[in-house]
């Protein structure tokens, strides 16, 4: 059983969008039961990369259909964005320099995230999108 099941709840009715949260969810997961199996500092480094790439790919994303529909909660939102961005490269740098950091950080930042971020900041422009004509 997974450690938090994707449901409409997190849903922001962009599929794309969608699909690209679902990933962060199973990243969460996957260091979850890494870490209840005591092997979250093996897995730690790689969930830190999927982070730093999740952060491109995903803020490229949203932040190019806020641009392009003229979104009023663009900057405010781009700066939650930037924020997470660097705190994956600061995860990222720390376990290259000391070799790991507490999986629980990551674990309690990504919840948060998801708690904080995309059911709070991001379900926001959702009707805005799909009035764009996003879904
Ligand atoms: Fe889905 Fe604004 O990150």
């Amino acid at each position: 059983m997974a450690y938090l099941q994707w449901s409409d709840t997190f849903s922001v009715k962009v599929k794309e969008i969608d699909d690209q949260h679902k990933t962060l969810i199973g990243m969460l997961n996957t260091l979850h039961d890494a870490h209840i199996a005591q092997k979250g500092r093996e897995a730690q480094k790689e969930i830190i990369d999927s982070m730093v790439n999740y952060a491109k790919t995903h803020f490229e994303t949203e932040e190019k259909y806020m641009q392009k529909s003229n979104y009023a909660g663009y900057h405010s939102h781009k700066i939650e964005h930037d924020q997470f961005t660097l705190k994956a490269l600061d995860l990222k740098r720390r376990v290259e320099e000391v070799g790991f950091v507490f999986t629980i950080e990551i674990l309690e930042f990504l919840k948060s995230w998801l708690q904080n971020h995309i059911i709070g900041t991001d379900m926001k422009y959702s009707g805005h999108f799909n009035d764009y004509g996003l879904c």
